[in-house]
């Protein structure tokens, strides 16, 4: 079926984090029914179409349901399983989709595989994990470091081994090489395909394959890093304790799993994958395009923001995109600063622009539409384990709940103390937004639209325009008789834009600032500092003829 595009292609995602999006039952943390309560925001008022949203399973919250305790249920903080399937047909009722998170790689050390795991070493769930015996010296069976501070191990004192843990103890690592624990995962992704989800996000997907030798990672003295810095994390070059190739298989397996149940239509994996190196990152797609739909795609987060930078990176993206591989973009979610503390408010909005019109699918962070800041958190309110353990790295600042109006519990609960403050700075919240054409919600809302009405920005191919003025990024999306113009100024001085070579005429689509009165653009016009265009643009007669 050529030019067939699925959901997932044309779609924009919004990723949700259920803590922090709608609480219904006064406790302080957001619920699936809370969810319910918004989709007509989602799907109507700001127009996105996919939802992933972050864990909601039964977990002790050592890292805030990234510690699985139950694969295959609802954690009563966030509701029921009937919950769970009205949501579903909610999502679908309105033509959405929902993407929920797989945790593959770790479970909760209350998990029942664990209890029995750790239960003694002739248990038959030892292998489940990955034990080990210590070094003579007692000390841990190799250098590996877990991400969010120390050793990846801990001793159980009980059985004398260790065990392997690449986030917190209290999320022990699975050994995928025992092929019962990929049978065991696989029939958790059957029950949610079975209650009708439409994909999965996986969480840290590289993450389960380890070298079998378990050999010690060698010091990083080249200073690579991933697109942030990790603290001691970052003394090593990460080359045997994720990432091995054995992981293609799983994820061809995975695959096969997802078409078998996608006749109705198609269901959808897209991995939380950080490498090093391109060429690595698209191996994740998979030689015959039969792994993962799409590893996501951060590097947008590792640029400098400027225009060269950015443009760099989209470049080198497109370059390294296996032919027939679908490209995607992030610029936040909930383990990164801020889009708007990262960029400031006047950048922030180009970088709204940039995302919502790249080629590929889009993932929005909720909350980002709002242009909501990083939160500062007092220290006695700090949640994130990451950043109680190593002070600096934690997450509670983009985490808070999201602001709906003006009141003082933000229209989020009926209590104003949530489990993290409400942080919103004046007239950042939803009931606001929406009155104000200036807002950050208006300019969302304008984008998601424009996007969706215009094939070029949804499926058109991209040109990068070579002679953009200084310090501005100029690309083209063009579909069949639709080409439009995207120009980015990332600096805070007017520019002086050409349209590309060919074209004489444009209609303003859209500006990131309100006060654009002109429609129709001749040859030549002038980008105000920190301003984005959207242009449809018409070939010069010559051209045509
Ligand atoms: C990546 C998730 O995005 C993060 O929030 C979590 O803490 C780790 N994986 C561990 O599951």
């Amino acid at each position: 079926m050529k030019n067939y595009h699925p959901w997932w292609q044309t779609g924009v995602i919004y990723q949700i984090y259920p803590r922090s999006f709608q609480d219904t039952t006064g406790n302080g943390v957001g619920d699936l029914p809370g969810i319910i309560t918004r989709l007509d925001y989602l799907n109507e008022v700001l127009g996105v179409d996919t939802l992933w949203l972050s864990p909601f399973y039964p977990s002790p919250m050592a890292d805030f349901g990234y510690d699985v305790a139950d694969y295959t249920d609802v954690h009563p903080l966030f509701g029921t399983m009937q919950d769970f399937d009205r949501l579903v047909a909610e999502v679908h009722a309105r033509g959405m989709h929902l993407v929920i998170d797989l945790v593959p790689n770790h479970t909760s050390e209350k998990h029942p595989w664990f209890l029995a795991s750790r239960a003694s070493r002739k248990n038959p769930r030892r292998d489940w994990y990955v034990w080990r015996d210590p070094k003579p010296d007692g000390g841990p069976p190799n250098n590996w470091l877990s991400v969010f501070g120390g050793s990846a191990w801990d001793l159980d004192k009980a059985t004398g081994q260790y065990y392997l843990h690449s986030f917190l103890k209290e999320q022990p690592d699975l050994n995928w090489r025992n092929p019962e624990v990929k049978a065991a995962m696989f029939d958790v992704v059957r029950f949610w395909l079975e209650r009708d989800v439409d994909g999965f996000r996986i969480d840290v997907a590289h993450f389960i394959m380890k070298d079998p030798e378990m050999r010690d990672n060698p010091p990083n003295l080249s200073g690579v890093a991933a697109h942030k810095s990790l603290g001691a994390y970052d003394s090593q070059v990460h080359l045997y304790d994720k990432g091995h190739a054995n992981v293609h298989g799983i994820f061809r397996e995975l695959r096969a799993l997802l078409d078998a149940y996608s006749k109705a239509r198609p269901r959808f994996s897209v991995g939380e994958i950080h490498v090093y190196d391109w060429g690595e990152w698209a191996t994740y797609y998979g030689e015959a395009l039969d792994e993962l739909h799409m590893p996501f795609n951060f590097s947008l987060l590792k640029a400098e923001w400027n225009a060269r930078d950015v443009r760099s990176m989209i470049d080198g993206l497109e370059a390294i995109l296996p032919d027939g591989a679908w490209p995607n973009y992030v610029l936040g979610n909930h383990d990164e600063t801020r889009l708007r503390s990262r960029y400031g408010p006047d950048q922030s909005r180009v970088a709204a622009m940039l995302l919502l019109t790249l080629r590929g699918t889009p993932t929005l962070y909720y909350g980002d539409e709002l242009g909501m800041p990083e939160a500062t958190i007092p220290p006695d309110k700090q949640q994130d384990p990451w950043g109680l353990r190593v002070p600096g790295l934690g997450r509670d600042g983009c985490r808070t709940p999201m602001p709906w109006d003006a009141t003082p519990s933000g229209g989020f609960s009926t209590t104003s103390e949530p489990w993290l403050p409400i942080f919103s700075t004046e007239g950042c919240n939803v009931e606001e937004e929406l009155s104000d054409p200036s807002s950050v919600l208006s300019l969302y809302r304008r984008l998601l639209a424009v996007r969706k009405s215009h094939p070029a920005l949804q499926l058109g191919e991209y040109q990068p325009i070579d002679l953009a003025p200084r310090d501005c990024f100029v690309f083209v999306r063009k579909a069949e008789s639709q080409t439009i113009m995207v120009a980015l100024n990332f600096s805070a001085d007017p520019r002086a834009l050409r349209l590309p070579d060919g074209f004489a005429r444009g209609r303003l689509l859209l500006s990131t600032f309100e006060d654009r009165t002109e429609t129709d653009i001749d040859e030549t016009l002038i980008l105000h500092g920190n301003e984005g265009l959207l242009v449809a643009i018409c070939p010069a007669p010559s051209v045509l003829a």
